[in-house]
């Protein structure tokens, strides 16, 4: 197993180029079964969980072809309509399967993603959604059993929690339905905001698009003419190194970035007493005498996002005073809080809240990664410490940042990827 040592003490300086966002790559994909013809998308991120999404897609009998960040998937062969446990137990996003092979071929069966490190992270609302367009679900062996013989058939669907992958399994799902959905209390992430634009692009009809009210008219399973398609700027990646050059209070530019999708990042930053230099695709983050403490609420987009909450944990360990973050999204995401410790921070946690109080030093020393953002947050940290610090358990980390040492290293930091 690979594990990280994090040379600490350095400063950073350049120019950091974004990835495409794995959060859209994934639905994208997914999108694909809804097409009749090879599917382009350029700007894929060559990480882990992209290449076990087209894992699956093979598994269903699809193929692709996956070069230079650029996936050609075709779909049009898939005739396997099983994604089975082993392939969901590493992937919980493999759940977006479950809209665009049902709304196609009127049955599949997904492996029930079980709890992760951040918290239990039911399906429920995907399941009761789909109930309403029509589907008959039988929940047994840990396998959603999916039929819809005659097609889904569109109705009004209201999320009692908005759900990213539930929206975007729903969108799928009524592509290829009979009638007009309409998703009431949708999510509005970028990534919900791309593959509506995609699939419009493509000839389907939607409206509502960017808001949380979105109408759909369904195809009646008439499978759609896909036109080539670029996934948009990671948002969670740029606002990581954002942080890399705040808590080693560098001066790095970000390149190829979406600054609208980042505002609240941004914000966050300014409110910090970071200075930056906003353009719309491209960021500048400038060092500070003295970085103010922070009070953060995760919530959906255009919110403070629970993905950058473990980063900004690292980053308020170096704030001169105390700083609240509080987790409103999952349940048990602050598993990082105390490997942050292991490092020398002090923060202390009550229920979803967790309070940091800073400056404090931090060393170098062992530690664990826990899941993908709070791996990013240990490096963070280890940029910083004194001495160096050991991550282990990245493979949280490659399945969602593509070559996140050869980035920072190549603006002056000094980490190696090491064997166990
Ligand atoms: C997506 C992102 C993930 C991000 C999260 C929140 C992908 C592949 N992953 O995850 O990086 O952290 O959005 O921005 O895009 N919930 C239910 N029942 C459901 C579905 C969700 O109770 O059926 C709850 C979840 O437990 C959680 C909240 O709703 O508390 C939001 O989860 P959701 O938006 O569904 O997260 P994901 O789509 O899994």
């Amino acid at each position: 197993m690979d594990f990280l040592k994090v040379h600490g003490d350095r400063k950073l300086n350049g120019d950091i180029s974004i990835s495409g966002a794995k959060n859209s790559a994934l639905p994208l994909i997914s999108s694909t079964i809804l097409a009749k013809n090879s599917v382009e998308i350029s700007n894929v991120p060559n990480v882990v969980d992209i290449k076990t999404f087209l894992k699956l897609i093979k598994m269903l009998n699809g193929s692709y072809e996956f070069e230079n960040n650029r996936a050609i998937i075709n779909t049009s062969t898939i005739n396997n309509t099983v994604a089975n446990y082993d392939i969901v137990k590493t992937m919980r996003a493999s759940i977006l399967v479950l809209g665009p092979l049902l709304s196609r071929f009127g049955q599949c069966e997904v492996s029930l993603p079980g709890g992760c490190a951040i918290g239990q992270r039911p399906v429920d609302l995907h399941i009761k959604a789909l109930l309403q367009m029509g589907a008959e679900i039988d929940i047994k062996g840990g396998y959603i059993k999916a039929i819809a013989p005659n097609g889904l058939t569109g109705t009004t669907i209201m999320f009692d929690k908005i759900t990213v992958t539930g929206t975007e399994n729903i969108i799928t799902a009524a592509t290829l339905a009979k009638g007009k959905t309409k998703i009431i209390n949708a999510a509005k992430e970028p990534e919900v905001v791309q593959l509506c634009l995609e699939l419009k692009n493509s000839g389907v009809e939607i409206e509502g698009i960017g808001t949380d009210e979105l109408t759909i008219i369904g195809r009646d399973r008439e499978l759609i003419e896909y036109k080539p398609i670029k996934v948009i700027p990671d948002r969670i990646e740029a606002g990581t190194y954002l942080c890399a050059g705040a808590i080693t209070n560098s001066k790095i530019t970000l390149k190829n970035v979406n600054s609208e999708h980042i505002s609240s990042i941004i914000s966050k930053l300014s409110q910090m007493n970071f200075k930056l230099d906003v353009l719309e695709n491209e960021v500048t983050i400038n060092p500070t005498n003295k970085i103010l403490p922070t009070e953060i609420v995760t919530t959906e987009y255009p919110g403070f996002p629970t993905d950058m909450q473990a980063q900004f944990m690292a980053l308020a360990t170096q704030a001169e005073g105390t700083s609240i973050i509080e987790e409103r999204l999952f349940e048990n995401r602050f598993m990082h809080s105390s490997e942050l410790n292991r490092l020398g921070a002090d923060i202390h946690l009550k229920g979803n809240i967790a309070t940091i109080y800073g400056k404090t030093e931090l060393y170098g020393a062992d530690v664990m990664a826990t899941d993908l953002r709070a791996s990013s947050a240990l490096v963070l940290a280890g940029l910083i410490a004194k001495g160096k610090t050991n991550i282990h358990r990245i493979y949280h980390l490659d399945r969602g940042y593509e070559n996140i040492e050869k980035k920072l290293n190549n603006i002056g930091a000094k980490i190696d990827r090491l064997r166990e």
